[in-house]
């Protein structure tokens, strides 16, 4: 069905709501290992796309496959975290009492108590993971400080580190530089490329100069399909996505 190279493989999915079609038609290939930016205007059934993958909304037609054999259509939402699967809302969701690295600590995969995590019991090899995210989510320096204290730009860091914890092949990221300051949004280009190194990546997001920044392959969508996809000069110089997006 999809080659070896393939995490993500979605083909003719289409969904509606009311007899509106959010998505129309859509097809998309991920390749393992690649990071992916998704642009378009409002409405065009971006963050759609990303509940259909996570198993939020049912596709009324149309194949998703991940990571091989697994037909995402059948699964619901926590067996497609299991899968491996992270996704990052747009608000920032992190315990806000808790230290950042506890963050960490509480969204480690695998069988520990909430307890001996909260009593620093840990594992070396959980210490080391910790370290390890801290310093990819640029959060080493404040560990200690209460998550309540951190600037919007860094909960959103730390939010990518709780995913990270987790250890998903497939990270989706929705418009993750919104309200950063341009010092955090030029950090956010550098994480994420971190990031992309042993994950898989789709980050959607309409900040351009973000986009460009990130240098990688763009899908733009439009009323639920794939309008044109490419390099961002590519895309940003084809008169359809000039005529709805860019040009407005
Ligand atoms: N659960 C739902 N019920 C009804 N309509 C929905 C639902 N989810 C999305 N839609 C509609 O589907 C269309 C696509 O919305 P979506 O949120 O996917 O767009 P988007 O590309 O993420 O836009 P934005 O850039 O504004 O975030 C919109 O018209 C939206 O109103
Ligand atoms: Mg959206």
């Amino acid at each position: 069905m999809t080659n070896t190279n393939t995490i993500l493989y979605l083909d003719g999915v289409s969904v509606s709501f009311d007899g509106f079609r959010a998505i129309n038609n859509l097809s998309l290939v991920l390749d393992r290992g690649e990071m992916r930016a998704i642009i378009g205007p409002n409405g065009a059934g971006k963050t759609t796309m990303m509940d259909i993958i996570t198993g939020k909304t049912r596709p009324d037609t149309g194949t998703v496959y991940f990571d091989g054999t697994h037909d995402l259509t059948r699964y619901d939402e926590a067996d497609i975290a299991m899968l491996g699967i992270g996704r990052k809302f747009q608000k920032p969701t992190v315990f806000e009492s808790h230290t950042v690295e506890d963050n960490i600590a509480l969204s480690l995969k695998g069988p520990r108590t909430v307890l001996s995590t909260l009593l620093n019991r840990r594992s070396a090899d959980d210490a080391r993971r910790i370290d390890e995210i801290l310093a990819t989510i640029r959060l080493e320096e404040r560990r200690d400080e209460l998550a309540c204290n951190l600037s919007h730009g860094q909960k959103q860091w730390l939010e990518i580190g709780m995913l990270l914890a987790q250890d998903p092949k497939l990270l989706l990221v929705d418009e993750p530089v919104a309200g950063m300051t341009d010092a955090e949004t030029e950090e956010t280009v550098r994480l994420l490329k971190d990031v992309a190194k042993r994950h898989s990546v789709i980050v959607v997001e309409h900040d351009m100069h973000f986009v460009r920044e990130l240098g990688v392959k763009v899908t733009c969508l439009h009323e639920g399909s794939v309008l044109s996809e490419g390099s961002l000069d590519h895309v940003s110089q084809d008169p359809r996505v000039i005529e709805v997006y860019l040009g407005r």
